[in-house]
């Protein structure tokens, strides 16, 4: 059974805490809430304070995507705020800062991710799957920075190879899978070995959330 994480990106953000409510209600697993910089991705969006406020209207696991540069910088921060999943990308910053992100994240006892952008191979992972470094891995299957584009089926080897290494090496470590994800890509995914999918469009204008939700949960 598959994990549910929609992407509030695709809420209406005048009415957050009705439409997170409504997640919950409709049996999500968790809600994956994508901060932006600017800089490491051209879009900006959710910051700490909005982080924190989600966190007093929910008990849903927050999976909260950090698409900013050098994370080390604000990854206690968005800890406190009450993330349950701080995902970093590997690509945002030396192999060292992101040992001491993901490291802070596991001391202050929220799950520690790390997340790779489609042009980044599955192998600039390896050193931080070897080292037990993470608890879940996000393979991009957009370019990160923007809601409804279209799913790249062609990062199904880069997850096959993930899972493989996973159910090896590190068998507790989740894999989630981002961007165009809906009820035909996802299985497409959970046949590749994804286990959480995340998705934003097709979720929130699909006629039936709970139906959309109940869709991914039946994907093995
Ligand atoms: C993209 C974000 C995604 C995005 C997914 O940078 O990380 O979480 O919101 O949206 P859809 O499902 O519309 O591709
Ligand atoms: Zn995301």
């Amino acid at each position: 059974m598959a994990k549910a994480a929609p992407s509030i990106l695709s809420a209406d953000f005048v009415n957050l805490e009705r439409d997170i409510r409504h997640l919950k209600d409709c049996g999500a697993d968790y809600v994956h809430i994508d901060v932006m910089d600017g800089i490491f991705v051209p879009n900006i969006t959710i910051g700490i304070p909005v982080v924190a406020a989600i966190r007093r209207i929910t008990d849903l696991p927050l999976d909260v995507h950090l698409m900013i540069d050098r994370p080390i910088r604000y990854v206690e921060e968005f800890c406190d705020a009450g993330a349950d999943i701080v995902t970093i990308h590997v690509e945002a910053d030396t192999e060292e800062n992101n040992i001491k992100a993901l490291e802070m994240s596991r001391s202050k006892g929220v799950r520690a991710a790390i997340s790779v952008k489609p042009g980044t191979p599955a192998e600039a992972l390896f050193s931080y799957i070897d080292r037990n470094l993470v608890d879940m891995i996000l393979v991009m299957t957009v370019e990160p920075g923007f809601g409804g584009q279209k799913f790249m089926e062609d990062m199904m080897s880069k997850l096959r190879t993930l899972r493989k290494i996973i159910d090896l090496r590190c068998p507790g470590v989740e894999l989630e899978v981002d961007g165009g994800v809906n009820l035909t890509t996802g299985r497409i995914c959970t046949e590749a070995g994804a286990n959480v999918l995340v998705a934003g469009s097709a979720l929130f204008k699909a006629p039936d959330t709970a139906e959309f939700i109940r869709g991914i949960q039946a994907m093995v």
